[in-house]
């Protein structure tokens, strides 16, 4: 199923301010990386007010497009084989852009052992990645998941931005509140039957001695919240009365589950606790031409189950926008 959106524009007069931000902090030597650490590089209150009110879900939203929001940016070249042959500079405009906007929302961060670091993501086909569980993956569909559930820290908010998408390609979401689920079924969900490892985006990491059950749904105070990435859970134990949930909830995302089409310059905001996200399986071209999505996460803490406090999060390394590791 195709969703369109009912898509929410940043009115003109911020969007001409916002670009013309942009401008300026890429002409003043910003990149996705750096924009956030210099003071005067903010973006003004008022601006940053007028991009929140179109930015902020609204309360009980899971999603939504920001319609064309980093529309009338430099053309950032073709797309590249691999994230790490992105260049840094050549696609400063969107990094600056996305960053930027990312920042009214709450506090971006990366991840030390993704992507090097670096801010903002690029997510593109690679050849070595064609049939992994990864966002560099194309002929298999991207299996429905929560960004980086293995973490206690993981990010609040999942912002995709559209850079291009010839074939249409769809992202694809999916509600845990839109299922339905029963009673039953969310009883056996909250129990830590399962430990998720990091995904193979994750360049290193060591499996700690302690495993850490982790529970798949709980309640936040605006509605039930999921964390979920079957290709990277393994049950402790043997709990079949889990495992028959599990198996419901896997179907539920199936039925529920709609594709958001995105074009060059929008903007997709995910509620990362009440969403899963996914991708249709496509053919890359690797001629430069192929879909070309950058990534950013975002902290604006709210809720979580209160066992996530004592997780170790396999020891993966938060990248705070001044660089800092914590
Ligand atoms: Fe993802």
């Amino acid at each position: 199923m195709i969703r369109v959106p009912n898509p929410v524009s940043v009115p003109s007069s911020a969007g001409e301010a916002f670009r013309a931000a942009v401008a300026d902090r890429v002409a003043r030597g910003a990149t996705g990386d750096t924009v956030l650490r210099e003071p005067s590089w903010r973006l003004p209150d008022a601006l940053a007010a007028a991009l929140r009110d179109s930015a902020a879900l609204p309360a009980g939203a899971g999603w939504r497009v920001l319609r064309g929001a980093l529309g009338g940016l430099p053309e950032p070249g073709p797309t590249p084989r691999r994230w790490s042959e992105a260049d840094a500079t050549e696609t400063a405009g969107h990094d600056v852009a996305l960053a930027l906007l990312a920042s009214v929302l709450g506090r971006p961060f990366g991840w030390a052992h993704q992507q090097a670091g670096r801010l903002v993501h690029n997510i593109l086909p690679s050849p070595e990645s064609a049939t992994g569980q990864v966002g560099a993956s194309s002929s298999v569909p991207l299996e429905w998941h929560t960004e980086d559930a293995f973490h206690p820290e993981r990010a609040d908010f999942l912002i995709l931005a559209c850079v291009r998408n010839p074939d249409r390609v769809g992202t694809r979401l999916a509600s845990v509140r839109e299922l339905g689920l029963p009673a039953h079924d969310v009883e056996r969900l909250q129990r830590p039957a399962l430990a998720i490892t990091p995904d193979d985006s994750y360049g290193e990491w060591q499996n700690p001695a302690a495993v850490i059950g982790m529970p798949t749904v709980w309640h936040r105070a605006d509605g039930l919240c999921v964390r979920y990435d079957p290709s990277y859970s393994n049950p402790i134990g043997d709990d079949r009365e889990f495992a028959a949930a599990y198996g419901e909830l896997a179907a539920g995302f199936e039925r529920c589950g709609f594709e958001v089409p995105l074009s060059p310059g929008d903007v997709v905001i995910v509620d990362n606790d009440v969403m899963v996200h996914g991708r249709v399986a496509f053919s890359a071209r690797y001629d430069g031409t192929d879909r070309w999505l950058k990534r950013i996460l975002v902290r604006s803490p709210r809720q979580r189950h209160p066992a996530e406090n004592a997780e170790h999060g396999y020891s993966q390394r938060i990248i705070a926008p001044d660089g800092t590791e914590t």
